[in-house]
């Protein structure tokens, strides 16, 4: 195929917007076949038909070639399916889907059809992750004895998708874990090719963003709530969302009347303390591997910094990476530091993400697709199970209760 890739996206939020940017870096590889969503303002200059709901834009007979799925967690499913069994390649969003019997059904899908099933695990394509991989390839600190993995997902962007937003209700998509770390799992699986996850344990709560640590005095929404009380309150919303801009990235006008308004207005203008949130703000999953590996995963919310910091112990010495420096510390001659080059979103995987399903769109063989979405099942088989495992207080062992 020498012409652009043509995708309709479905849904136009955050994710949307990202991979419809590579239209315009890009336009010589990829192209807007339209866009869904029942509310996002779509470009004025769209040139593609547009439509509220994601099943008349499957239905659209578009002649595209493919469909980005950028919907809320609980659609994947649905619209993945669709889209698979109309002939479309599918780049999905991740979670593939919010339990482990929605994944095994894409999986099915995937084989029936026969076409591409691509996640979007940005992280795996991010310059900074791929060079990682490559030190630990090289067997520069000879056979990894464990890994200490902390995603830090920082208090801001922790209460604005766990406790005020989106993922707040396990019950209405996907809980934290499997929202947020199937990113995680899916780097463990890439680093640990080839060897199986034996035991799993894990253990989580909701300790802090309950009705019962509201402080005296506080309001259901922060602008209702006294001036005396907001001063010492970190999670204030005009703090996270005015004062701090770091965020504003998550609403489509980032004017600061339209987030004054947003604040009085939506969602994310409740006292952390008042939203009805069930999500774990803190998680920890342990896991043994084939041939005695083992690894820990720290989930956090109450971090300053949002970063995921990997410290990596091998029988010649140990690796520390934090998204900026990779450290490698032989036991034997010397330390050397490596900064990879990143640009754009997520390191840059938010492009390279699009590169690589354009070219796998264009050029791969369909017997590769099935190798490719089974690798991106692993993380998500993982997440469930130390799930699984928080919820009944057991271990599991070879993927089964124990
Ligand atoms: N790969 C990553 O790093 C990454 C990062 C963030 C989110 N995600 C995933 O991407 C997905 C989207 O997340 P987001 O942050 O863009 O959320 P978002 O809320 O910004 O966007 C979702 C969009 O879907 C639209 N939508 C809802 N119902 C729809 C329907 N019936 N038909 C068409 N559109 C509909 C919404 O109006 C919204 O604009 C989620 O599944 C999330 O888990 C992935």
């Amino acid at each position: 195929m020498d012409r652009p890739v043509k995708a309709i996206i479905l849904g136009y939020g955050i994710r949307g917007r990202a991979y419809a940017a590579y239209a315009k870096t890009h336009p010589e590889d990829f192209e807007i076949a339209g866009l869904a969503d029942p509310v996002a303002e779509f470009p004025a200059d769209a040139d593609f038909p547009t439509w509220k709901r994601w099943e008349d834009a499957i239905d659209s007979g578009s002649g595209a070639d493919a469909v980005i799925v950028a919907l809320p967690d609980r659609l994947h499913h649905a619209a993945c399916i669709k889209a698979l069994e109309k002939g479309y390649h599918v780049l999905l969003e991740k979670p593939i889907g919010c339990t482990w019997q929605e994944c095994v059904d894409i999986a099915e899908a995937q084989r029936r059809t026969k076409r591409l099933v691509l996640t979007g695990y940005v992280l795996r394509y991010a310059p900074f992750y791929k060079k990682l991989r490559e030190v630990i390839a090289s067997g520069v600190v000879g056979e990894l004895t464990s890994v200490h993995h902390l995603a830090a997902i920082s208090y801001g962007k922790a209460s604005h998708a766990y406790c005020r937003g989106n993922w707040s209700v396990e019950a209405k998509g996907t809980g934290m874990l499997v929202n947020k770390c199937t990113h995680d799992f899916d780097l463990i699986e890439w680093w640990t090719k080839g060897r199986k996850c034996t035991k799993i344990s894990s253990f989580g709560s909701l300790m802090h963003w309950r009705p019962e640590n509201k402080p005296k005095g506080a309001a259901d929404r922060c602008m209702n709530c006294p001036e005396s009380v907001r001063e010492n309150c970190a999670f204030d919303a005009y703090k996270i969302y005015y004062d701090r801009r770091d965020l504003r990235y998550h609403f489509a006008d980032e004017s600061d009347e339209a987030i004054l308004k947003m604040i009085e207005t939506s969602p994310y203008g409740r006292c952390v303390y008042a939203c009805g949130n069930d999500s774990v703000d803190h998680q920890t999953v342990l896991m043994e591997y084939e041939g005695g590996l083992t690894i820990i995963l720290e989930m956090e919310s109450y971090s300053q910094q949002r970063n995921r910091v990997t410290h990596f112990y091998g029988t010649r010495g140990e690796i520390i990476a934090d998204e900026r420096r990779i450290e490698i510390l032989p036991f034997l001659g010397d330390s050397t530091t490596i900064t990879p080059a990143q640009t754009g979103h997520h390191g840059g995987g938010d492009r390279e993400i699009m590169t690589e399903f354009v070219k796998l769109v264009r050029t791969a063989s369909p017997d590769r697709f099935p190798a490719i979405l089974d690798a991106a099942l692993e993380s998500h088989r993982i997440a469930f199970l130390a799930e699984e495992s928080r919820y009944t207080g057991k271990t599991v062992v070879d993927g089964k209760l124990n």
